[in-house]
């Protein structure tokens, strides 16, 4: 099978690396990929968002399957110029994709399909805003309706701070606050049968100890000592079967991967927000442990034979991943620096890079090219083995200025 796969960032690494390792994968390409990427895919040029540029590229290496990572192309229909010239590609329509890319249709569609949620009000006049952030109370919970590349949401106590947000964004949309434990819970789904992954956590703020602005996301592990073992199935029936059952009586069934960032509140799980792809960097973590070959299963759901595919087999093993980032992420991060070291954890093993934001400087050194530069891997017997091994390859990356998280799965791996 030849593979092409959309984005460049961690995730589609993970995607890569984990489809490289399938028999079934006879040709892996990337567009546009990183530094990192072009060690496992032949690399290609291409505006990701442009969907008849995608479909052509596809066409012209005989891809058997698209591979969709990012948003922003799912969004922008880049699925459904690739599927129209005939060719399985894994990713939602923009139609569907608009459950993440519009916060008020994901609330919407919530409300039909009985799915249990934060209450909220979408709101575009100041009269509106000042009504729902009244009626809620502190804290505040503001996010604008469009992408934001995960920049669009404030959580604040302060009544001005969240009023200048929603002032603003435009359309935005006003919610209680949820309080508890986040999941990251991604089902693959053909549109009509959904194949849960296993859960996940993530660590979206920039420092230690939940403190700092919130980012695309510091490190993820799973899987979830403290969990309730019978969550995945509680989800799946309570949140990710209704929701695609929702999308295929509208008419745009949504196939691919749908991921649902959940709150486990005193009063029951509720859903913070979906996704209409796999996340970064909890992907890194979930892929680790899926013992399924990868673009079978992808594969299965492009093409609407997900219900005849075998249970999914993962390992035993725990893993985690680090994000290492720039100097001033999750501001306006500095780009050019040398990255050193990555040949050392590629030594020492068993910790492995996942390249984010990297780029080949002109003498043909690895440097930084964005916020999050790379993750560091690792699978171990126990979640504090996994850990130890993950840190052990980030003190082995040397970038100047780069700054990590350093409880990633800390509290879990005591439990
Ligand atoms: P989102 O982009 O919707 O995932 O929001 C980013 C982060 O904001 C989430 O991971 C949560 O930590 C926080 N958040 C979003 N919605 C809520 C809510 N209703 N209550 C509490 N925290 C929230
Ligand atoms: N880890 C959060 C996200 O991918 O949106």
């Amino acid at each position: 099978m030849k593979v092409l796969v959309i984005g460049g960032g961690a995730r589609e690494h993970a995607l890569c690396r984990s489809l490289s390792l399938d028999p079934d994968v006879t040709a892996l390409h990337c567009a546009p990929g990183n530094a990192g990427i072009a060690e496992v895919a032949e690399l290609h040029q291409v505006d990701a968002l442009d969907g008849g540029a995608v479909a052509g590229l596809a066409v012209s290496l005989g891809a058997d399957l698209v591979v969709v990572g990012p948003e922003a192309p799912l969004v922008a229909g880049v699925s459904d110029a690739v599927r129209e010239r005939g060719i399985p590609v894994f990713g939602p329509s923009a139609e569907a994709a608009r459950l993440e890319g519009s916060k008020a249709f994901a609330k919407d569609v919530m409300a039909c399909a009985n799915v249990p949620t934060a209450r909220a009000y979408v709101c575009t006049t100041p009269a509106e805003i000042d009504a729902a952030l009244d009626s809620f109370g502190a804290p505040y919970v503001v996010k604008d309706d469009g992408l934001a590349a995960g920049k669009g949401v404030v959580v604040t106590a302060d009544l001005a701070t969240a009023r200048e947000h929603a002032l603003a964004c435009g359309r935005v949309v006003i919610e209680e606050f949820l309080d508890g434990p986040e999941v990251s819970l991604f089902a693959v789904t053909d549109g009509e049968t959904v194949v849960p992954l296993q859960p996940a956590q993530d660590f979206k703020r920039a420092l230690d100890g939940d403190e700092g602005p919130n980012t695309g996301g510091m490190g993820a592990y799973s899987p979830l000592p403290w969990a309730e073992p019978s969550l995945v199935d509680e989800v799946l029936r309570t949140v990710l079967q209704p929701t695609v059952d929702e999308l295929r009586r509208r008419g745009t069934p949504f196939s691919g991967l749908l991921y649902a960032g959940l709150a486990i509140t005193s009063r029951g799980v509720r859903v913070i927000e979906f996704n209409a792809r796999f996340g970064d960097p909890e992907t890194q973590v979930v892929l680790a442990r899926l013992k399924t070959p990868l673009a079978g299963l992808l594969l299965a759901a492009a093409t609407g034979r997900l219900a005849e595919l075998p249970p999914l087999r993962w390992s035993d093993e725990a893993a985690v991943t680090v994000v290492v980032a720039s100097h001033n992420y999750p501001g306006t991060p500095r780009t050019g620096d040398v990255i050193d070291g990555l040949a050392d954890v590629a030594a020492a093993g068993p910790a492995y890079v996942l390249h984010a934001g990297t780029a080949f400087n002109e003498a043909g050194e690895v440097v930084s090219a964005g916020g999050r530069v790379l993750s560091v891997t690792a699978t171990g017997s126990s979640l504090s083995e996994a850990r130890e091994r993950a840190y052990e390859g980030v003190s082995r990356v040397r970038l100047a200025g780069s700054h990590h998280r350093t409880d990633i799965a800390a509290k879990a791996a005591t439990l």
